[in-house]
């Protein structure tokens, strides 16, 4: 097989995967990986999970750094779908990969390349979940870990995760992105430190199998609904989209939705706008901290993902999100975290403005546990009584 090379998307450069870049020396955007496509037609598949695809993953290793990712189940909505008023609604539950997010796809490939290359510690900055992955498959390659953190905006389940599997957790005085924008300076300074965001290519390589599990499994929907954050998701799921094409395993194309909070919506606003570049948000809110990210690294890919697909760019209040994490537990049994429910709040606007038909078929990527940010819901009503340990009080309860 053709050996895979790096290429800029936005200005076409081109490098051998020899080197350990991550961005174009030319225009600066993030690199993508490619394969060669006569290579790629008639691929076959064997065993489960992120290495079910190995054919597709541009990493030589026999032993991967794995927890066995990948692999997550499509649940058919059972409640939602009516109330949203579509045809069919199918939701993609990330959220239990083996650390509990859709990281954990891209990191298996990631951290086995920081093992190829003979790094000997890892980096990234992170919303919480890149960290909790990280240092568990650190931890697993036996090398020493390091995460960025914005401080007081990460959930308490994710940082938990990071200080057990014994990263040295780094709290930066400052938002998501001034972390973003410190490791990847040190990156430029330092070969031994490997940077695993998603602006890793070798992550999105990894992510992008998200794609081949639906399209294998479910065949194509109309539309794919996914939050988008720093963007590196949705451009990994419509990577693996376009290759599934040219292997021929898929004929039609599904639209692509990506959904923003809307504090922190800067590639929604220019695609409303109808405007080339996105203007960075300085002090993005939301209660959706996994997606709290004013100046998204893949905005362009983001950008040229959706329009590519016909599909379209939303953002949704806290509210909203807050409102479709109850549902998507209290109507279909699926704990999610307040990003993830953002692709089906984003999904019933979607319906209500008609942008999809009621004879659509969705998939909706939910992207993380709820079991990481259990202090998003100690604030909402629910039915809770306190009473003496009586059988009477009780069986009042329970008649009532
Ligand atoms: C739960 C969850 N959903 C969505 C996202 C957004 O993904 P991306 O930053 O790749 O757009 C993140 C990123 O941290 C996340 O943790
Ligand atoms: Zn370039």
């Amino acid at each position: 097989m053709k050996l895979p090379k790096y290429k800029c998307e936005n200005c076409g450069y081109e490098e051998s995967l020899d080197k350990n870049i991550y961005f174009c020396p030319r225009c600066g955007d993030p690199l993508t990986i490619v394969y060669d496509e006569d290579e790629l037609h008639g691929i076959s598949f064997k065993g489960k999970g992120v290495w079910r695809y190995k054919d597709v993953l541009p990493v030589s290793s026999e032993k991967p750094v794995t927890l066995n990712e990948g692999g997550t189940p499509l649940h058919q909505s059972v409640s939602l779908y009516k109330e949203i008023g579509i045809k069919e609604l199918w939701i993609k539950n990330e959220g239990l990969n083996p650390t509990g997010s859709f990281k954990d796809r891209g990191m298996t490939v990631g951290v086995t390349r920081a093992l190829e290359l003979g790094a000997r510690s890892v980096i990234c900055a992170s919303t919480g979940n890149t960290a909790a992955s990280l240092s568990a498959y650190a931890a697993r390659a036996g090398l020493r870990s390091y995460v960025v953190v914005p401080e007081g905006s990460i959930a308490l389940g994710k940082l938990a995760q990071a200080r057990a599997a014994g990263a040295k957790i780094v709290k930066v005085r400052g938002n998501f992105d001034y972390a973003l924008k410190m490791v990847r300076t040190l990156a430029t300074m330092t070969t031994e430190t490997y940077l695993l965001n998603s602006v890793n290519p070798f992550r999105i390589e990894g992510q992008k199998t998200l794609a081949y599990e639906i399209i294998e499994e479910y065949g194509s929907p109309d539309w794919i609904f996914i939050p988008v954050g720093n963007a590196g998701n949705i451009t990994a799921l419509w990577k693996g989209l376009k290759e599934l094409k040219s292997i021929g395993l898929l004929e039609k194309l599904p639209k692509l939705a990506g959904v923003q909070a809307e504090g922190a919506s800067p590639i929604y606003r220019a695609f409303a706008e109808q405007k080339e570049e996105i203007i960075p948000i300085q002090n993005p809110q939301t209660v959706a901290t996994a997606i709290k990210i004013g100046n998204p690294a893949s905005w362009r890919r983001a950008m040229r993902a959706v329009k590519e697909s016909g599909g379209v760019m939303l953002s949704v209040s806290d509210q909203e999100i807050l409102e479709y994490q109850k549902k998507l537990s209290s109507k279909e049994g699926i704990f999610v975290e307040p990003a993830s429910a953002a692709s089906i709040a984003g999904l019933a606007k979607a319906s209500l403005h008609n942008i999809v038909d009621k004879n659509d078929r969705v998939v909706a990527v939910v992207t993380g546990n709820g079991l990481k940010d259990p202090e998003s819901l100690m604030k909402i009503d629910t039915e809770e009584v306190t009473i003496d340990a009586d059988i009477n009080e009780l069986k009042k309860v329970i008649n009532n």
